[in-house]
């Protein structure tokens, strides 16, 4: 990233970035082969050595002993034997985009001193671990992983359980021959040892290559012969004698032998069709059953091959086309909370700008708040981005062995960054909201949509786009500012748009909705979870503006009477009274609502079932202790039936509900001659 061009390096600062290459990519190597745990994707590791060898390229004389160039892979270190490869195991060279395999191609003319077009065979790329099998008169005798090239470990016994793997090969053979290939596990094999390692608490693995690995490394054989491993053979090491003139030819007689050979590899008889095919593989990859990294491009005449040799770690005659990387691992500068136009949190991850699958990726997106804690992402941690196609970049996980020594883990805020009101969770809900619908500039537009929409205040000509026009203006803050539009009519007039006419109607429109139904004002405030229905409901009960803001300040406080009023309210329910407890605990809705309201006529609800009931303009008091219903919900319910309730019996009263123990106001309802009624009774009177 912030790496000095390799041109623009002094020889003492090349020779200091060639020491650091040879350790960094020394230490991945071994993540990488003999731990199994790779620390940066393998873009990264690629763009190292590259690194690398384009600084020796530009100072030879500063190619050190140790030099990446020179080796492969990791040591081997477990407890197998080491076995010597007769004919080294080694690595590819890669091309990234078609320019730089028209650059192969045209370095390996060059060295041959040919112009015609070169035939080569492609072969997908499979994600696995190479292998060097061993047969001697047609049996396996040996196989070995490819340690560093040299000497791999010797893990024949384990190749043994192998189905894919024959034991002898069918049809005449040399008399020894090397056959190299990759030893891989499907995508749906992957998936299921996965479950079954978590299922019983084992390590599980972070790709199908790994498990491959880890599979096949097994010190005890029978958890390899449990492993779902597969085969493919594609190359040979030593042979006494030879055993076709092309690759092509070599991979039928694989096929003869027994060998499962891919069966999308294919011969392109001019360099030309590689690109074609690169394409075809890229859009059959995600549908094939492994995971493959790109084609791998062989010429396909032995002879030539031969000629070409080897530099360095790769051949010359072959080279591995990637696919641009998906993946890649860069540091998390910050977690940046995002509110959406409906109030959600959204933890956004800002990184350090880095290069995935040909797109340069700043930020991703961590879902929410409990995802962060899941994967325990932690600002400075270096994670590992993967984008899929079109979708957001997202983070797959996070490499703790770099995590910085003093990282805290990420505390989710609980407040709103944009408006600084509270932010809630309700039970049950992954997304946090913020609470200051009214007044948070990340839902103001939405929210004045919702305002003015039809259900709501219905205000005539202030559409979605008007609202945001005037929006930019910086005319609307909150709902009230809607309100003084008429007062700029004149300014309205002029923009582009309208015209008197239009202006002075949307003037009317607004006026006209100066008086406005309760339920339709509760409605268009857009709490969570208040609907057209539960605002009629509200309206219905509480009956009156003033009432009804003065009864939802007091429902804030958990557990008093009013909050178990709202909640015990037919359709309302405790978790829409927290809704509304959480709006009104907000001081800023409340502010924005008095002030909006200041601007209206707020028409009181007319309870519609109270006009006609036995119970309509009575005064009531309930007493003692009822069996069947709270008290709240009693006082509900007759409220909405048109009826007073109060708490003491006069002479004012109409009726005393008696319940269990009543004492003092049953005895002076008597006294004052005053109607009474046992709990059944009411209930009866008000079903
Ligand atoms: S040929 C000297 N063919 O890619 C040529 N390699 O980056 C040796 N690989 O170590 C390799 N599919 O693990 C060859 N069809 C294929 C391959 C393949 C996957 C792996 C293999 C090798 C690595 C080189």
């Amino acid at each position: 990233m912030n790496e000095t061009l390799v041109d623009a390096l002094t020889e003492a600062e090349a020779a200091a970035e060639l020491a650091r290459l040879a350790r960094e990519i020394t230490h991945h190597d071994k993540a990488y082969h003999t731990l199994d745990t790779p620390e940066i994707s393998d873009a990264e590791y690629d763009a190292l050595r590259r690194r690398n060898a384009a600084i020796e390229a530009r100072f030879p004389a500063l190619i050190r002993a140790d030099s990446p160039s020179n080796r492969i892979g990791g040591a081997p270190e477990s407890g197998f034997a080491k076995l010597r490869h007769r004919v080294p195991m080694l690595s590819l060279d890669n091309a990234f985009d078609a320019a730089e395999f028209v650059e192969f191609c045209a370095r390996a003319k060059r060295f041959l001193g040919r112009t015609e077009p070169l035939t080569f065979v492609a072969e997908p790329k499979i994600d696995g671990l190479s292998i060097s099998l061993t047969y001697e008169h047609g049996h396996f005798v040996r196989g070995a992983t490819r340690g560093d090239g040299t000497e791999g470990e010797d893990v024949t016994t384990n190749l043994r359980t192998m189905k894919s793997l024959p034991q002898r090969l069918s049809g005449p053979a040399p008399a020894l021959i090397e056959i190299r290939g990759e030893v891989f596990i499907t995508k749906a094999d992957f998936l299921a040892l996965n479950q079954a390692q978590a299922l019983a608490g084992s390590k599980v693995f972070a790709n199908p290559r790994n498990a491959a690995a880890g599979s096949l490394r097994q010190l005890d054989v029978s958890v390899t012969a449990g492993r779902p491993l597969s085969l493919f053979a594609y190359a040979q090491g030593e042979s006494t004698e030879p055993v076709a003139n092309t690759h092509w030819d070599y991979l039928l007689r694989l096929r003869d032998w027994g060998f499962e050979v891919n069966p999308l590899s294919r011969r392109l008889g001019n360099e030309a069709d590689a690109e074609a095919f690169q394409n075809e593989m890229a859009l059959a990859r995600s549908g094939l059953g492994y995971d493959i990294d790109g084609v791998v491009y062989k010429i396909d005449d032995l002879g030539l091959q031969r000629r070409l040799g080897f530099v360095g770690r790769a051949p010359r005659w072959a080279i591995a086309w990637k696919f641009p990387a998906e993946q890649a691992t860069t540091v998390l500068r910050e977690i940046r909370i995002q509110v959406g136009r409906t109030g959600a949190l959204t933890p956004v991850a800002e990184l350090e700008p880095v290069n995935v699958g040909g797109v340069l990726v700043a930020r991703a997106t961590l879902h929410n708040e409990d995802e962060i804690a899941r994967k325990d992402v932690r600002v400075g941690d270096t994670v590992v981005l993967q984008r899929a196609g079109d979708v957001i970049p997202q983070i797959v996980s996070v490499v703790t062995e770099r995590r910085p020594a003093h990282s805290v883990p990420f505390v989710f805020p609980d407040t709103c960054p944009a408006c600084g009101s509270h932010a809630v969770r309700p039970p049950g809900e992954v997304v946090r909201r913020c609470t200051g619908g009214l007044t948070c500039p990340a839902q103001r537009v939405e929210r004045l949509i919702h305002f003015v929409s039809r259900p709501a205040f219905d205000i005539d000509g202030l559409g979605e786009k008007t609202i945001q026009e005037f929006y930019n203006e910086g005319w609307l803050h909150g709902p009230a500012d809607l309100f003084r539009l008429p007062q700029r009519e004149a300014e309205i007039a002029t923009r582009e748009g309208w015209g008197r006419v239009s202006a002075r109607n949307l003037s009317r429109a607004i006026t006209a909705r100066r008086t406005v139904p309760l339920d339709r004002f509760i409605f268009a405030l857009g709490i969570r979870r208040i609907g057209e229905s539960n605002a009629k409901l509200l309206a219905r009960h509480y009956g009156s503006f003033a009432n009804w803001r003065t009864q939802m300040l007091a429902a804030t406080t958990v557990g008093s009477d009013e909050r178990l009023e709202l909640g015990s309210i037919t359709g309302i329910g405790p978790t829409i009274a927290e809704e509304l407890a959480d709006f009104f605990a907000e001081r800023r809705n409340v502010d924005t609502l008095d002030e909006l309201a200041a601007e209206l006529t707020i028409q009181d609800a007319v309870a519609a079932e109270a006009a006609d009931s036995p119970i309509a303009g009575k005064t009531v008091v309930f007493t003692g202790t009822l069996e069947t219903m709270t008290r709240p919900e009693a006082k509900a319910r007759a409220e909405a039936l048109g009826a007073k309730v109060t708490d003491s019996v006069s002479k004012k009263t109409d009726i005393v509900v008696v319940g269990a123990d009543a004492g003092s106001k049953a005895r002076k309802a008597t006294e004052l001659g005053v109607r009474t009624m046992t709990e059944a009774e009411w209930r009866d009177l008000v079903a």
